[in-house]
């Protein structure tokens, strides 16, 4: 059997019921191999969140099928009842706002979610430590997050992202507030991680900076996607 980081098949969300239904995505397809960075790009309104939150299992498709890893976790239903440890274990995501915990050091920011899913502390801290020197951040390891600059935070935020090794990252717009050199540098981290933890992510982004990165990019438009080859800019 082949495996798939992420495959999408026939998704659609419809929000409401009768005149007032919006079909947010009619007939979604995409495949993510595993270490594989995608893009996913189209305009306002087009269906990219509602299509980041069905796959987070943030939100309920109304029909489909999706993979994660190895396991169809919907089929026109979901697959598990907790989807709760599913979000916790099997995706991590980054956003705009790197949104770390104020009151915690840059360590347990990264090692809180391991240690919520069972892990001893000592591991997780230690796992927290491969990460942060893996982005080049172990000289903040002790310091709170408003200690920080942008650049920093928002690695920081992609180890935390990382720290329960999920088959799949989503990050919606995860490079918008960084200047071109640090969007970069971000995209270069995103991609190091895929190959290196085989890790499958979509990146929702309108960040012309970043996206001639990507080898391959989805276009959403009015609920519908296509493929298209992009450039593979070497990082
Ligand atoms: N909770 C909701 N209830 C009803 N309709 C919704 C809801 N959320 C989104 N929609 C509609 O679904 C469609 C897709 O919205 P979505 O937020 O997925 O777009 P988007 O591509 O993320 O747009 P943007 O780039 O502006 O963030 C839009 O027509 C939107 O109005
Ligand atoms: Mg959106």
């Amino acid at each position: 059997m082949q495996e798939f980081g992420i495959r999408i098949e026939g998704l659609r969300k419809r929000y409401g019921e009768g005149d007032t239904a919006v079909d947010a995505l009619k007939d979604v397809n995409m495949t993510v191999a595993p270490g594989e960075v995608v893009g996913l790009i189209g305009p306002s309104g087009s269906g990219k969140s509602t299509l980041l939150k069905c796959l987070g299992a943030v939100i309920e498709p109304t029909a489909g099928r999706m993979t994660l890893g190895d396991e169809l976790i919907f089929d026109n239903a979901w697959k598990t009842r907790d989807l709760r440890a599913l979000r916790r274990d099997r995706i991590g995501f980054v956003f705009q706002a790197p949104y770390l915990i104020p009151f915690l050091d840059v360590t347990d920011n990264v090692a809180l979610l391991p240690m919520l899913a069972g892990k001893p502390n000592a591991l997780a801290r230690q796992r927290a430590a491969e990460l942060l020197a893996a982005l080049d951040v172990s000289h903040r390891a002790a310091a709170r997050p408003s200690q920080l600059s942008g650049g920093e935070q928002q690695r920081v935020a992609i180890a935390r992202a990382l720290a329960n090794q999920p088959p799949v990252i989503l990050a919606d717009e995860p490079t918008a507030p960084l200047d071109s050199e640090r969007a970069l540098g971000v995209m270069r981290i995103l991609n190091d991680m895929a190959r290196q933890y085989r890790t499958a992510i979509i990146v929702v982004t309108h960040d012309e900076k970043i996206i001639p990165t990507f080898k391959r990019i989805y276009h959403i438009r009015d609920g519908c996607t296509f493929e298209e080859a992009g450039e593979g800019r070497t990082l």
